[in-house]
């Protein structure tokens, strides 16, 4: 599929997600110019999606995150890189609130204080995380993995009784769509490949419609054919979600921060190292970094 056509379904697939149960009171769905924002509301009328401010984290004094700041625009894709023990993951507990920074702030929108919002808040506020490993329900079909996470946030009691309505139906398959798992919709996610799992995990995140997606190494273990199609997705979410992206596959990189459209400004990435930002600019500028090129990509 190109990204164009990826594109096209993917707005449908948000157009139709207005309704998503679990996003009650948050996500900011309609939150933007011209209107009130209300309290715990994401605020983006100053365009920014995520900001992070002098975070650091220390582990028994050896500090994982050294005043690290960040600003990610509503709609970005960000890559970041940086090598083994720079503190990308690191970054990713402090965002979705499992580790507590020692210092700093981290604002989501204008106005959620992540710092204040306990794991399970800050998903519902409207971030979505993947993990390396694909954590789907193995002995479900990819169908009824997809109608769970609709059903997510219900109690057990409204999830039994709840029937799926002609919309919703419509919405799990559309994202089959996006995510490559049409044909394989009444398959057991556990015969799935790794990269297939991947792409259902990202269907899972996508149902719960998060405005900002955290991806850790989403592409370690897939195939070339695999990366290349989630790198097409990606770009089909640009726009409508704020991704960020932590890889050290530098081909998908190159492929992430292409340009969609010739006019588009250059994507900007981010080379973390020991905990803090060690360079950020459009890829080629990175690239040619001496001191990236010393301490990641090396001669
Ligand atoms: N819970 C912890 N306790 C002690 N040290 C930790 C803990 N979590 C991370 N660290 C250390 O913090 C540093 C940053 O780790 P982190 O996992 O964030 O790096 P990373 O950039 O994600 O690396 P990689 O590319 O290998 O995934 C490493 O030195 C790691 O050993
Ligand atoms: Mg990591």
């Amino acid at each position: 599929m190109t990204p164009e056509l990826m594109r096209t379904r993917g707005a449908a697939l948000r157009s139709r997600g207005g309704d998503a149960p679990g996003t009650e009171g948050s996500g900011g769905r309609a939150a933007g110019y011209g209107r009130r924002v209300q309290a715990g509301e994401l605020d983006l009328a100053h365009g920014t999606i995520l900001y992070l401010e002098d975070i650091t984290v220390s582990f028994d004094g050896f500090k994982a995150l050294n005043a690290l700041s960040l600003d990610i625009r509503a709609g970005e894709l960000r890559c970041i890189i940086g090598p083994n023990g720079a503190g990308k993951t690191t970054m990713m507990d402090v965002i979705t609130g499992k580790t507590r920074p020692d210092a700093g702030r981290a604002f989501f929108g204008s106005t959620i204080d992540l710092l204040r919002l306990r794991e399970n808040e800050i998903a519902r506020a409207g971030i979505g995380r993947k993990f390396q490993k694909p954590t789907v329900f193995e002995q479900l079909t990819v169908f009824e993995n997809l109608e769970l996470a609709l059903k997510a946030d219900r109690g057990v009691r409204a999830a039994m009784a709840f029937t799926l309505s002609g919309e919703q139906a419509d919405r799990i398959g559309a994202m089959l769509e996006l995510i490559h798992l049409k044909a394989s919709a009444a398959q057991v996610a556990g015969s799935l490949s790794h990269g297939q799992k991947q792409w259902l995990e990202i269907g899972l995140l996508l149902m719960q419609d998060p405005k900002l997606l955290l991806l850790d190494e989403p592409v370690a273990g897939m195939t070339d054919e695999e990366t290349e199609r989630t790198a097409e997705l990606f770009l089909s979410l640009e726009g409508s979600h704020s991704l960020v992206v932590v890889e050290h596959d530098m081909k998908f990189i190159a492929e992430l921060t292409r340009a969609v459209r010739p006019d588009a400004p250059a994507k900007k990435v981010t080379v973390l190292h020991e905990g803090r930002v060690l360079a950020e600019g459009p890829l080629a500028q990175v690239q040619a970094n001496e001191q990236v090129i010393e301490v990641y990509l090396g001669r």
